[in-house]
């Protein structure tokens, strides 16, 4: 049984609704240290005998005097390094390998998700949610509008209106309503490859037309924008919308102030709005920190779409909740009218829970979190001076690393196209293979770093006996082939 799916305890099932925020339960190891003073069961009508009695979970808390979400238990960071077993919890990440063509044991490290639990705050929060046992429509309140507004502005020092938002169960639907919103069919839309391979897809799946720029790559392996094929690529295609990936995902930039500031000049100049997909923005690594584009100022926000969620830095892409953040009214509801076209409008229920648990008690846990990922870059790096030919680009933020595999390419005698195969079959690895990314990823693949260290460590096991083996075979080929030609 995984512990995470152990049942919540007798007290959920207990079949008295007025029991339902009992917060006393010690079936609720991560609740709230919150003990409400007043009884947690009201009646309506002035306590006429024969009113029915009514709980309410906020006003529970309220008369404690504080948030339920915003009492984060201390951090624990050896939690990081716990092993959790995920398969049977309907992961895309461990339990769809054979749907997916790829061997059964094979270990992932693929897709954008992590092996870790959430913040402790968070659990507390949907186990207190959960027990209430009413999930009917629901919307984001004014305790979610300050937790969101909130976050922004400790964080990222970002003034922002909870009235900008509009939450959508993602932000790749978002980045899609975005194209469907601003540009016609057949029109250009500017992406920076190698990218986060959706970006290429909301284009194309939309009857748009993709104009890649590369991002280029220096002599240090640090990836930069190239200012000049952009503006060129805007003259020549005409495009007014660009998705920016900040960070970026994969190859590990967290962009500088200026590089952003250089980038929005250029948009200004040219009337590009730009879709700014900052959902690793909370994983910059120790030392760099995200300038949300949108902040750089009122004109930046005023044609800016920044794209938000707490799903990747709390581990929360199956609840399903993206902020999405636009100043500009026109703007706003040019988006709205398109995601209305869908025919969705409320928002699930336990992701709200979650993402406001996130932002109002999971600061700390965020930053023990974003330690770990350093430490485990830090630590894949250190491992590779031992595996020849593969190198990791230089780190800014995100848990994936972007690895650069040409030189083991080169010494195997392999085309990029067999990398993913190699990775697969010979290393027993599941990663993401360079050329998913668009131009220039070819040669690469990306490993998520997001997991306890001996699964980490049994990764690279893998990889480094792989290449040993494929490399040592590849020269013994060539030394039979000499011998021959000798003979
Ligand atoms: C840059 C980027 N945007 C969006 C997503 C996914 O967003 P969502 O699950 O909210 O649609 C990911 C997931 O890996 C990502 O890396």
């Amino acid at each position: 049984m995984h512990a995470h799916l152990t049942p919540v305890g007798s007290a959920g099932t207990s079949g008295t609704p007025s029991r339902s925020t009992d917060l006393d339960d010690d079936a609720c190891p991560a609740r709230p240290t919150l003990t409400p003073a007043s009884p947690r069961t009201t009646v309506v009508g002035g306590g006429s005998p024969a009113a029915p009695a009514v709980s309410s979970p906020a006003a529970a808390f309220a008369s404690a005097g504080r948030s339920a979400f915003s009492t984060a238990p201390a951090v624990d960071a050896s939690a990081f390094d716990t092993v959790p077993d995920r398969r049977g919890t309907a992961s895309l990440k461990w339990d769809f390998a054979a749907e997916r063509g790829r061997p059964e044991d094979v270990l992932p490290l693929w897709v954008a998700d992590m092996d870790h639990a959430t913040a402790p705050a968070v659990t507390s929060a949907l186990l207190w949610r959960t027990r209430h046992g009413i999930f009917g429509y629901s919307e984001p309140d004014d305790a979610y509008n300050a937790a969101l507004t909130g976050w922004f502005s400790r964080r990222y020092g970002w003034r922002v209106e909870a009235a900008w938002n509009t939450v959508t169960p993602g932000v790749v639907p978002a980045l899609a309503l975005a194209v469907r919103a601003l540009t016609a069919p057949g029109e250009a839309v500017l992406i920076e490859e190698p990218v986060y391979y959706p970006f290429r897809e909301v284009v194309e799946d939309n009857g748009r037309t993709v104009a890649a720029v590369p991002l280029v790559r220096d002599a240090d392996g640090v990836y930069r924008r190239d200012l000049a094929a952009l503006e060129a690529t805007i003259e020549a295609t005409g495009s007014r919308l660009l998705l920016l990936c900040n960070p970026h995902n994969p190859v590990g930039r967290v962009w500088s102030r200026d590089e952003l500031a250089a980038l929005d000049e250029v948009a200004a100049r040219h009337g590009v709005v730009v879709v700014a997909d900052e959902i690793h923005a909370d994983l910059a690594l120790p030392g760099f920190a995200t300038t949300p584009f949108a902040s750089l100022s009122e004109q930046t926000a005023a044609r800016t779409i920044t794209c938000t969620s707490p799903s990747k830095s709390f581990n929360l892409a199956g609840l399903q909740v993206a902020n999405i953040l636009i100043a500009d009214e026109r703007l706003r509801g040019a988006f709205r009218r398109e995601l209305a076209a869908t025919g969705y409008s409320q928002p699930n229920v336990l992701g709200l829970t979650a993402c406001r648990a996130a932002y109002e008690g999971g600061e700390a846990w965020l930053d023990a979190l974003r330690e770990h990922i350093a430490a485990a870059r830090a630590h894949v790096e250190a491992r590779l001076e031992r595996i020849e030919g593969i190198e990791a680009t230089p780190c800014e933020g995100t848990y994936l690393l972007w690895l650069d595999c040409s030189g083991f390419l080169e010494a195997a005698g392999l085309e990029p196209a067999e990398l993913d195969d190699v990775m697969l079959h010979e290393a027993g690895l599941w990663l993401d293979d360079g050329r998913i990314f668009g131009a220039g990823g070819e040669g690469f693949t990306r490993i998520n770093v997001a997991c306890p260290r001996a699964t980490l460590d049994a990764a690279l096991d893998r990889l480094e006996a792989a290449v040993t083996a494929v490399t040592a075979r590849a020269a013994e080929a060539a030394r039979r082939g000499r011998v021959a030609l000798s003979a």
